[in-house]
């Protein structure tokens, strides 16, 4: 209130009183936007924030230790030195810290009422948006933990009993693949949470880049909740070998074991072909020095081929180094934005002889995505591309 009116006043001279008065064009805004939290953050705010986070945390957990909790929360905000990261601190501080879905609700209308606060103090033209200070994301549709206890919440809000939660790395569509941290810590939020994980590694031997990595759970020397950890592979992506219909389970939890055995009764893997595919998985050599090479080698071929088709139709898409599918954004050819011209641009590619799988098959949040199948003969991507086209024959895009 004081720094307010010294503002108004104009009685202030620090360098947030000038960073105020920059021009508000929406790239300068936004640097000034930072600059201006970070120097309020550490040399005003921050008493007053820590003595605040901390009254809260007291008042919902009183048995809990505030001091810490406000010591952590600080420390990574000072760290963090920008709002934008500050939020997300916030988030993960609560993640951290806290396993009670209160806080979250709690945190998220902190972040509504810090919104409302820089709006004011900024003196942002338009209310500014809560949602540009939470995501803390670096690539479109990345997991994060903040999305993790967001959704959590969400579900037992409905009351939903939310039991596991199945990661699927590399990822199906998106091609994303967990670095070993970002894999922590989702094994770790859901051990806060008592929940199973169900990690499908069905596509770990599809990287055909370069120097990129892929980390299973199963290389972690030390799981954080081992007995609520399952990890599946199959051969079908692999080994090209969907038919086969041959999968594990791998879990230290012999109750699931017990359970899974129960199902796997009536749904046995024939003996003859149990036997060839032992033989297959004990031909390391082959595997190391013919298999993969050859398959990664056609993969990247085939991507690359792909993602230059696309990029000619000026299509964007997610450039990612595993899997058999590319994840584009076909908006621009949707008659409208919404999940039903998504449908009907499904259809009329479907017509022209070219299936897709749309966005919202995948549950995407926002419609126009879709999944491309690159996994296929150069030939068969050339007409399967160009059968795309007879759709939009009419349009700019036809090329
Ligand atoms: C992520 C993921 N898991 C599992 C499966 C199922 O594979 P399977 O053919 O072994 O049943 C698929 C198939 O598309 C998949 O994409």
């Amino acid at each position: 209130h004081t720094f307010d009116k010294r503002l108004a006043d104009g009685t202030t001279t620090s360098p947030v009183h000038k960073s105020l008065a920059l021009p508000t064009s929406d790239h300068n805004s936004k640097r000034t936007f930072c600059t201006l939290t970070r120097s309020m953050l550490q040399q005003r705010l921050r008493n007053k924030l820590e003595a605040a986070v901390a009254a809260i945390l007291h008042a919902v957990w009183p048995w809990a230790n505030c001091e810490l909790w406000s010591d952590g929360l600080m420390a990574m905000i000072t760290q963090a030195g920008n709002c934008y990261t500050l939020s997300k601190c916030i988030l993960c501080a609560c993640g951290t810290f806290v396993s009670s879905p209160p806080l979250t609700r709690l945190l998220c209308s902190l972040k509504e009422e810090m919104a409302r606060f820089l709006t004011d103090y900024c003196r942002a033209p338009a209310p500014l948006d809560p949602e540009n200070m939470e995501s803390g994301e670096t690539y479109p549709f990345q997991l994060t933990v903040p999305k993790l206890e967001a959704a959590l919440t969400s579900a037992q809000d409905k009351e939903i009993c939310v039991r596991g939660l199945i990661l699927i790395n590399p990822h199906n569509p998106l091609g994303d693949i967990y670095p070993a941290d970002d894999l922590m810590s989702y094994l770790q939020f859901a051990k806060r949470h008592k929940l199973h994980v169900i990690m499908d590694e069905i596509y770990m031997l599809t990287i055909f880049k370069e120097g990129v990595e892929f980390t299973s759970v199963l290389s972690f020397d030390c799981l954080p909740d081992p007995s609520r950890t399952h990890v599946m592979w199959s051969l079908s992506k692999d080994f090209a070998a969907s038919g086969l219909r041959i999968g594990v389970l791998y879990t230290c939890n012999s109750e699931v074991i017990q359970a899974l055995g129960k199902i796997a009764y009536v749904h046995g893997v024939p003996g003859p072909l149990q036997s060839s595919v032992a033989q297959l998985l004990r031909d390391r050599e082959w595997i190391d020095s013919e298999f993969l090479p050859t398959n990664r080698a056609r993969l990247l071929a085939a991507h690359t081929y792909m993602a230059g088709r696309l990029r000619s139709m000026g299509v964007p898409y997610l450039d990612r180094a595993s899997g058999l599918y590319i994840w584009a954004n076909f908006q621009q050819f949707l008659k409208e934005p919404t999940f039903e011209a998504e449908v009907e641009l499904w259809r009329a590619l479907i017509q022209a002889k070219v299936l897709i799988g749309h966005g919202q098959a995948f549950l995407c949040p926002e419609p126009g995505w879709v999944r491309l199948v690159f996994s296929e003969k150069q030939q068969s991507l050339h007409l399967g591309m160009t059968s795309c086209c007879i759709p939009f024959r009419n349009s700019s895009v036809e090329q």
